[in-house]
């Protein structure tokens, strides 16, 4: 027998303000064609007043209970993929522990910026199959809204708000590809690539800063990196192209999100896309993916699910799991 982490519930939260491509036109010299044709983004949530990483993340994971039918004291750990945690510390995920009244476990966060959701899966994936943890709620949620440098058109125009999470549990399994839960992991980063995609401020400034991005290099990056890592992660599942049936990537630029899938040699109707009505919600995409995913009845249960992102570090990764 052989411990597996499966996913009993997801949920995710958006932000209700939802801004238009058009909307950037009175402010900047950019249109909703080029923003439309270069990166596959229509729309995005931006949080409102009031409403925090922290705020979303508590919202997704409580979806993520009820779905799972679940109290937050049935949790033993909770995992917060961020690079926008409310504060410099404590971690946003000890806040989302007191938001969802849980007096029992731990909380930490888990910060490698776009790829952070696939660190946090393959963290709390660690903690379930070592035995550490039987129950581990896994987050991604972002405010990029609050690092957004508005008079920068070539990065503003990219990202959004939002969270989505996943209830993750110890069951047994069989060893093999048929089991239900995480399968296999592949986790990389490059910290000579640190100028391609940074935030100028932190506790070293004294500031909050803004995204700073040299977009056409990270894209050169995106796809060879994300392709070679699912393309690993299904050799260590034991998988083939064949045997997948939804590419969940990193909602970043529609344009990669092909490349990839065809490199891979699968077709577009087997990839989750939320790219034009979410934007790039960082760490926040791929469990949002996930659950507008199963929502719209794409994602079913039985159904072998291959993830990946790329983002500031260089970091990148990715996850195949049976869902
Ligand atoms: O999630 C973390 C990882 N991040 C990513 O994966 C992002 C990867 N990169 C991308 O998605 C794309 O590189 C972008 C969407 C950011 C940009 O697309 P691109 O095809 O690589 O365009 P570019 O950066 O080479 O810029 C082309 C032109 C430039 O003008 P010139 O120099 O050719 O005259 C830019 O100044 O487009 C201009 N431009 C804009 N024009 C209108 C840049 N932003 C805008 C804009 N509106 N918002």
């Amino acid at each position: 027998m052989t411990t597996r982490a499966v996913v009993i519930g997801c949920g995710h939260f958006l932000p209700s303000r939802v801004v238009e491509n058009a909307e950037f036109e009175a402010t900047l010299d950019t249109n909703d064609e080029w923003i439309r044709t270069r990166s596959g983004i229509e729309r995005r949530h931006f949080a409102a007043e009031g409403e925090t990483t922290s705020t979303m993340a508590t919202a997704a994971a409580q979806a993520a209970l009820d779905d799972a039918g679940l109290a937050a004291d049935d949790v033993d750990a909770i995992i917060l993929a961020t690079s926008t945690a409310d504060l410099t510390f404590p971690s946003a995920a000890t806040m989302v522990q007191a938001q969802l009244g849980m007096n029992r476990g731990y909380a930490f966060d888990i910060q490698a910026v776009c790829a952070g959701f696939i660190f946090a899966l393959s963290n709390a994936n660690a903690l379930i199959v070592s035995g550490q943890a039987k129950r581990v709620m896994v987050i991604g949620a972002e405010t990029f809204s609050n690092i957004m440098d508005w008079t920068d058109r070539s990065t503003c125009v990219l990202f959004g708000d939002g969270a989505g999470a996943l209830l993750l549990e110890a069951q047994e399994g069989d060893g093999a590809s048929a089991d239900r839960g995480v399968l296999s992991t592949d986790l990389n980063s490059d910290g000579r690539h640190r100028d391609l995609l940074y935030v100028d401020g932190g506790v070293s400034t004294g500031t909050t800063g803004y995204l700073r991005m040299q977009g056409n290099q990270v894209f050169r990056h995106a796809v060879a990196k994300l392709a070679a890592t699912a393309t690993t992660a299904m050799e260590r599942a034991g998988i083939t192209a064949e045997e997948v049936d939804w590419i969940v990537p990193h909602q970043a630029n529609i344009r990669i999100i092909q490349g990839t899938a065809k490199k891979l040699n699968l077709p577009m109707d087997r990839v989750v896309v939320t790219v034009q009505d979410h934007g790039n919600t960082s760490a926040a995409s791929i469990p949002l993916a996930l659950s507008v995913g199963r929502d719209r009845g794409q994602i079913k249960a039985g159904d072998m699910i291959v993830t990946e992102a790329i983002g500031g570090g260089l970091a990148w990764g990715a996850v195949v799991l049976r869902w």
